[in-house]
């Protein structure tokens, strides 16, 4: 039987909406045609009546055989957009999340603020943070990550986009040379007792970029602890929804001087700057 682009957009719309919300399922139909196919908006106003070849149906079925075991489509994809670039992923880094566009603005204001000329992205996984900052600033950019597998990813990002970047494999700031500029940092900050109740998609991404002992707590603190002990002029960091309160007595008490926290579209603390 014969198909059309047409039929296989409300078909697929129709599956998708098995295990999405409608909307989340209209949505992501698009993304599926747009990023995955290739196939714009305005090419279907054309073309979309005409028939639709045996491999892209055979296409369409294996993604949604994937999707709907929970996978996320960036890693069917490939890559996801950060700040209009385009960023390789895969099950070794975490997605991109919408959020993490805050931490790289926060890093330039008070980047440009203190003048830095140098920036570490602690945790970098896919080099989002890093990248971006490399491509926005004439900072040089240093990034670390315990996991070798997203080190390569950052890597490949790294030199896809041209930016030079200096990555280190380790914990923390242990492999980063003194004297620190700015740290800048998403590190996991997931409570894991929180984990029977999160999305099954976030079980097809790698634990050790999510979950964090003492409530989540527990890799932030550690490096505002270490950053503040090597003199580093100031610390942007992605936290926890409600993490605010708790994380700022930590610095202070640590000896920070200043602490400010940044609130996300949806009104929950997502940045902390710590500043020396
Ligand atoms: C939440 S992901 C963030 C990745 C990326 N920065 C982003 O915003 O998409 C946290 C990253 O921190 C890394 N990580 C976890 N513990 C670490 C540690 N002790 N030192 C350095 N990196 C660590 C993980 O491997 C993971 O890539």
């Amino acid at each position: 039987m014969t198909q059309t682009y047409h039929r296989l957009r409300a078909e697929l719309t129709f599956a998708l909406a098995g295990f999405l919300d409608p909307e989340e399922a209209q949505a992501e139909c698009f993304r599926w045609f747009e990023e995955g196919l290739g196939l714009s908006r305005s090419w279907m106003v054309v073309h979309g009546t005409e028939e639709v070849p045996a491999g892209v149906r055979r296409k369409i079925r294996s993604w949604l055989g994937r999707r709907r075991k929970g996978e996320p489509w960036a890693y069917i994809l490939g890559w996801s957009l950060f700040r209009g670039h385009r960023f390789q992923v895969t099950p070794a880094t975490l997605i991109p999340r919408p959020e993490t566009d805050l931490v790289v603005e926060a890093a330039l204001e008070v980047g440009r603020r203190l003048k830095v000329e140098d920036c570490v992205d602690v945790g970098t996984g896919s080099g989002i943070i890093a990248v971006s900052l490399a491509l926005e600033t004439g900072w040089k950019v240093a990034a670390s990550d315990l996991s070798p597998g997203a080190l390569k990813v950052a890597k490949r990002n790294a030199k896809q986009l041209g930016v030079a970047i200096q990555f280190q494999e380790g914990s923390l700031l242990d492999p980063v040379p003194d004297p620190l500029g700015l740290v800048v940092a998403n590190l996991p900050y997931v409570d894991p007792a929180d984990q029977p109740d999160l999305q099954r998609e976030l079980a097809f991404e790698p634990p050790s970029a999510l979950f964090a002992p003492d409530r989540g707590l527990a890799l932030t603190t550690a490096l505002l602890v270490q950053a503040w002990s090597r003199k580093a002029p100031a610390c942007v960091l992605e936290i926890g929804a409600g993490q605010g309160g708790e994380l700022c007595r930590r610095a202070m008490g640590i000896g920070w001087r200043k602490t400010l926290i940044h609130q996300d579209l949806a009104g929950h603390d997502r940045i902390l700057v710590a500043l020396a």
